[in-house]
């Protein structure tokens, strides 16, 4: 299953609710960065331990032909179990204009056969060379929001354009940050789309996610981690009742891959 995360404008929170969603997902994951102004895991969670061809490299591969192939070598740990894997975003955002999302999209929609769930960071809607092939071919496409007005004005306007390009269905608000002065409900009603959940400020928690800061103990039981993985079983529900088939049972993670950020959740 294909989930796209995006967002209208500013900076919601699309990467840390990835993270944080990836890191809760009841299922096997990856988390793609599409974001076509760049990757940030490496260098926040993943504290520029580790470097990886990620998002460049595949592209390379797939014009040799075996962009499936190819894919595996790419993805890194995010837990010590491979459970959650990362498929690391463009280092440089001029390769954006290289990047074929048809192909990769395609790919990504039937990663193991669908025994992966991906979940694509694919950043600011209108961002030149945007992802518009993988919120085509997304189970779910889950646009992701703050509370304040301004925030959600600009998230109306967005979901009117996906609506505009036939996405109507599978459109769902993520609120990062509710009560600012807007709940779930408001929002929801803004909108007209369902709101699948909203993940709290939480500073501390989140820069683990952005910035890799230090977990501590209490990381895994924080609020927002907390709040992810009632988010990740509702967004299973939500993308799977969008899939027109059934996602076959979990396959064994392959055991070759790096892990970054240190396993600090599992
Ligand atoms: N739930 C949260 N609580 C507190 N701070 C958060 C939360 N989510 C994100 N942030 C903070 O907001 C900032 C922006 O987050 P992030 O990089 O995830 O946004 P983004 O939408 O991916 O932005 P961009 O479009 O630039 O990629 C970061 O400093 C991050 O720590
Ligand atoms: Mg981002």
């Amino acid at each position: 299953m294909l989930i796209a995360l995006c967002s209208a404008k500013g900076a919601p929170g699309v990467t840390t609710s990835g993270l944080a969603l990836a890191l809760s997902w009841p299922r096997p994951t990856v988390l793609a960065e599409l974001d076509p102004a760049g990757g940030d895991v490496l260098a926040g969670y993943g504290r520029g331990e580790l470097s990886a061809g990620g998002l460049a490299d595949l592209e390379l591969a797939a014009r040799r032909g075996g962009l499936a192939r190819h894919l595996d070598g790419q993805l890194l740990r995010l837990d010590p179990e491979g459970r959650a894997r990362l498929l690391p975003g463009l280092a440089d955002p001029a390769g954006a204009r290289h990047v074929d999302w048809d192909r990769l999209a395609a790919v990504l929609a039937t990663l193991e056969d669908g025994a992966v769930d991906v979940i694509g960071d694919c950043g600011r809607l209108r961002a030149e060379h945007f992802p518009a092939a993988v919120v085509r071919r997304a189970a779910a496409v889950v646009l992701t929001t703050g509370s304040t007005l301004r925030a959600v004005r600009a998230a109306t306007r967005a979901v009117a354009e996906l609506r505009g390009e036939g996405h109507a269905g599978m459109v769902a608000a993520l609120v990062v940050g509710p009560g600012e002065p807007y709940g779930e409900r408001e929002i929801g009603e803004a909108l007209g789309v369902p709101v699948i959940g909203s993940l709290p400020r939480d500073a501390k928690a989140a820069s683990v996610l952005s910035d890799g800061a230090p977990a501590g103990r209490l990381f895994a039981q924080s609020a927002l981690l907390r709040a992810a993985r009632t988010v990740a079983t509702r967004l299973v529900e939500f993308a799977a009742a969008h899939e027109t088939r059934l996602p076959p049972p979990p396959a064994p993670v392959p055991s070759a891959a790096a892990t970054i950020g240190g396993g600090r959740v599992r």
